[in-house]
């Protein structure tokens, strides 16, 4: 590729746990900043270099603003949908801090800590639902996605029995394949919770969303619609995210057996080298790839100037391959420090629930593979269907054996 050529973004990947081949990468000798186009033919700048992504991801120039009518779209489905406000994501600061300082105390490493008895629970009885029900099995639907939607219930105070309607909701949301989709969604959603929070209203429980009905609604820090797009970011990075990655980190293990015997080797319950290996799965699947942003001041960086209303969008997945800061980085290393990924972002965004996704990746991979030690895909490695690159990567069946 010509160094000033215009590449397409996003593009799907051509291997569901490598970056999509066709993005520029310093580590093939290409720019860390670069020009790519989107679907609707407008320009945006790739970041694509760790050091000026880091720089550029605590930088105020850069606006995370939805509402802003520069901000890039990845798919035709977002652009023909009436824009509206985003919560917490969406907003700069100092309106973003506030917002964050009310979620704050719930997303503690200690408070994640004291998830982790429950989280365990919730793995092994999904595990021992698999075993009762007898092989095959789609890994997806019994086991990567009810355990991060069963934790984020609990945490929030959602019935899981609701599982199905916002488990659908969120697929719609993140990948409805038109605008209509998107919009059916998001107003399923709303209705949901609006009528959860007056159930809760009348009659608290115990969670993250009575609370902060008992301390920001009744205040009047929040309002009622505000409380309701908060609760639904909560509801759908909570689990989707995670959810992707217990089963693209699960299918990466098993296409690096030599890598996975040392998972194996830890054995259930989490040894000492867990947490390192789950970092490098984070750094190596980088799921959320593409954050936004748009530019509010002429920005300098890499030899280039970022206009004002210019789109920015870093690649996380390129961005944590690069070879200056993670030497032979196409190779899943589970054994390496990959400190300072930035698969959760960087900066004041930097994601809310990262304690919890690790507790949740920490707890389910070795329990899985210690509870089946025989667990093996049911179809061939290239027939697994993942998903386009317009959304969060992850697989969208994963047939196994054991
Ligand atoms: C492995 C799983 C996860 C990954 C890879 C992930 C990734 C990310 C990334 C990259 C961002 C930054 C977005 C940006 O800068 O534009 C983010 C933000 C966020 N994430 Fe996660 N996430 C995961 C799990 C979770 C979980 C379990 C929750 C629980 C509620 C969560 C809640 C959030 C929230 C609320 C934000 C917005 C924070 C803010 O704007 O201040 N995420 N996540």
């Amino acid at each position: 590729m010509a160094e000033t050529e215009t590449v397409a973004f996003p593009q799907n990947r051509t291997c569901p746990y490598h970056p999509p081949t066709g993005y520029p990468s310093e580590s093939r000798g290409q720019r860390a900043v670069s020009r790519v186009e989107l679907f609707n033919g407008r320009t945006a700048w790739l970041v694509t270099g760790h050091a000026e992504a880091r720089a550029l991801l605590v930088d105020p120039r850069l606006s995370s603003d939805r509402e802003n009518p520069a901000f890039p779209l990845f798919a035709r489905r977002l652009a023909e949908t009436t824009q509206r406000r985003v919560e917490l994501l969406g907003l700069d600061d100092p309106a973003h801090n506030v917002q964050r300082r009310m979620l704050i105390p719930s997303f503690t490493l200690k408070r994640t800590a004291a998830l982790r008895p429950q989280i365990q629970e919730t793995v092994d009885s999904l595990l021992d639902a698999m075993v009762a029900q007898g092989p095959p099995a789609d890994l997806v639907d019994a086991f990567a996605l009810p355990v991060p939607s069963m934790v984020i219930c609990a945490l929030l105070g959602v019935p899981y029995t609701d599982h199905e309607f916002f488990e659908a909701q969120s697929r719609k949301l993140l990948r409805g394949p038109a605008a209509g989709d998107v919009e059916a969604a998001r107003d399923a959603l709303d209705e949901y919770f609006r009528e959860l929070i007056e159930r809760k209203r009348r009659d608290p429980g115990e969670g993250l969303l009575d609370e902060l009905i008992a301390k920001q609604l009744e205040t009047g820090a929040l309002d009622r619609d505000e409380l309701v797009r908060l609760a639904e970011i909560l509801l759908v990075a909570g689990h989707e995210t995670t959810a992707n990655m217990i089963s693209l980190g699960t299918f990466t293990l098993l296409q690096h057996p030599e890598q996975l015997a040392l998972v194996r080797d830890w054995g259930g319950g989490g040894g000492s080298g867990v947490p390192a290996a789950v970092e490098e799965l984070l750094r190596f699947l980088s799921i959320a790839d593409g954050l936004s942003r748009v530019a509010v001041e002429d920005i300098d960086v890499s030899g280039v100037t970022v206009r004002a209303g210019d789109g920015v969008i870093l690649s996380t997945a390129v961005i944590n391959r690069d070879e200056a800061v993670y030497p032979s980085p196409d190779e899943l290393d589970l054994g390496r420090s990959a400190r300072n990924h930035v698969a959760f972002g960087f900066g004041i965004h930097q994601c809310l629930g990262q304690n919890l996704a690790r507790a949740e990746l920490e707890i389910a991979l070795p329990a899985l593979f210690s509870r089946l030690p025989g667990l093996r895909l049911a179809a061939p490695a290239e027939e697994i269907p993942f998903k386009p690159g317009d959304t969060v990567q992850g697989l969208l069946e994963l047939p196994v054996t054991w």
